[in-house]
C-alpha cells in the first residue's frame, strides 16, 4: 500500500489529489493519509495542500527500505520480489531459508546490517550498518549442474557494469569473484549452490559492495576499498543495487541461451584486471606462477606457465598478484 502510494507520487507530475489515489487503489482517505505519514517518517518530504492534494518534493538520500528498493528496480524478474531486513545474520543464510520455503526465482534479500556476514573460504565479511550493499539473489536456473559455476562470473560482470554505469568508475573483475576499483577490492561475491544428483535446486548469489565506507582499519587498507573513496563522493545504494541487478539480468539472459560464457567472453575479457599480469595461484599448499591470458568458455582462467597454458577452475584456487592483491 505504502509502496503503491509512493509509486503514484513519484510518477505524478505536480499535485496528486487524495481522491485520485483512493480511487486508483480502492482504499479510504484515512488509509492514504496513513501511508503518506509513514513515508514522511522515512524522510520523504511530501507537501499536502488542500484542494490540490499531495506532491513529492524530496526523496530521502540513500535510505534503504523495501519500498525504496522496489521503486528503483528496472528489471523484469530479478529483484522483483524483495525481502528486506534491518539486521540479519547473513543475507545468504536468509536466502537459503527462503529458498527452502519455496521463494521464487529472482527473489532478492537485502539487509542494512549483517551480524554474521559470510565470505569465501569460511571467512567472515565485515558488515557494518547503513553504509554498504548486502544482497543475495535466489536463482532457480534450469541448466546442467556442471554449468552453474559460470554464474559467479556472470554476476561479477553484472556488478562490474552496474558500478561503471552508475558511478563512471573503472571497475574491473579480479577472477573469479572480486570487483576492484583502483586496485582495491570493493566487492566480493559468494555463490552457493544446492544441487540434487542431476539438477540444480537453487543457486544463491551473495553480493557485498563497500559503498559509503570512508575509512578502513589499517590492516585492510592495502586491499579493501570503497566506491565513495574511489569516487570522492557518496553513492546512492538504492540506485546501485538496482543498476547491478539490471545488468546482472541482462548478462544472465545471455548466459542462459548457451549455458556457457561464449556470448560474454569479449565483454568479460575487457573487464578482467588479471589479463597479462603475473598471478600467483595458491592451490592447497602448492603455488603456481603464471601470466593470466583470459578465460575459457566454461569460466576457467587460462594461465601461461612454464609448462604451457593451464586452465584453472574457479573454486580450486586463490589468486593473488605477484606484488599484492591484484
Ligand atoms: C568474499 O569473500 O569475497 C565474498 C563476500 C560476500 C559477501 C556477501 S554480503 C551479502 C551476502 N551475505 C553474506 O553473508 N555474504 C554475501
Amino acid at each position: 500500500m505504502k509502496l503503491k502510494v509512493l509509486r503514484m507520487l513519484i510518477e505524478a507530475e505536480g499535485y496528486l489529489s487524495g481522491q485520485r489515489i483512493c480511487e486508483a487503489l480502492g482504499v479510504s482517505r484515512t488509509a492514504v493519509w496513513k501511508a503518506v505519514n509513514e513515508l514522511k517518517e522515512e524522510g520523504y518530504v511530501i507537501e499536502s495542500v488542500s484542494n490540490k492534494g499531495y506532491r513529492l518534493l524530496e526523496e530521502p538520500k540513500d535510505f534503504l527500505s523495501r519500498e525504496a528498493l522496489e521503486c528503483h528496480m528496472q528489471t523484469s524478474e530479478l529483484g522483483r520480489r524483495v525481502y528486506f531486513y534491518d539486521k540479519i545474520d547473513s543475507t545468504n543464510l536468509e536466502a537459503k531459508r527462503l529458498a527452502e520455503a519455496g521463494a521464487v526465482n529472482g527473489a532478492v534479500v537485502f539487509a542494512r546490517e549483517q551480524s554474521a556476514g559470510k565470505g569465501r573460504r569460511g571467512k567472515s565479511w565485515s558488515s557494518p550498518p547503513d553504509c554498504n550493499v548486502y544482497m543475495s539473489l535466489l536463482l532457480r536456473p534450469r541448466i546442467e549442474p556442471e554449468h552453474a559455476s559460470c554464474l559467479t562470473l556472470v554476476a561479477a560482470l553484472g556488478v562490474c557494469r552496474g558500478i561503471r554505469e552508475l558511478t563512471g568508475l573503472e571497475a574491473q573483475i579480479k577472477w573469479p569473484n572480486d570487483i576492484v576499483v583502483k586496485e582495491h577490492k570493493v566487492c566480493g561475491i559468494l555463490t552457493e549452490m544446492n544441487l540434487e544428483a542431476d539438477y540444480i535446486r537453487y543457486v544463491l548469489v551473495g553480493i557485498g559492495v563497500n559503498v559509503n565506507v570512508w575509512e578502513f582499519p589499517k590492516e585492510l587498507r592495502e586491499i579493501a576499498g570503497s566506491l565513495c573513496l574511489a569516487a570522492g563522493r557518496s553513492v546512492d545504494r538504492r540506485e546501485l543495487a538496482a543498476e547491478i541487478l539490471l545488468w546482472l539480468e541482462h548478462y544472465y539472459e545471455i548466459f542462459l541461451r548457451t549455458e556457457d560464457l561464449s556470448g560474454l567472453l569479449e565483454e568479460y575479457q575487457r573487464s578482467l584486471v588479471n589479463v597479462n599480469r603475473t598471478v600467483r595461484l595458491l592451490k592447497g599448499d602448492r603455488e603456481l606462477l603464471g601470466v593470466a591470458q583470459g578465460i575459457a568458455e566454461d569460466g576457467g582462467l587460462l594461465v601461461q606457465t612454464g609448462h604451457g597454458v593451464e586452465k584453472v577452475v574457479s573454486g580450486e584456487v586463490s589468486v593473488r598478484g605477484l606484488y599484492g592483491y591484484v
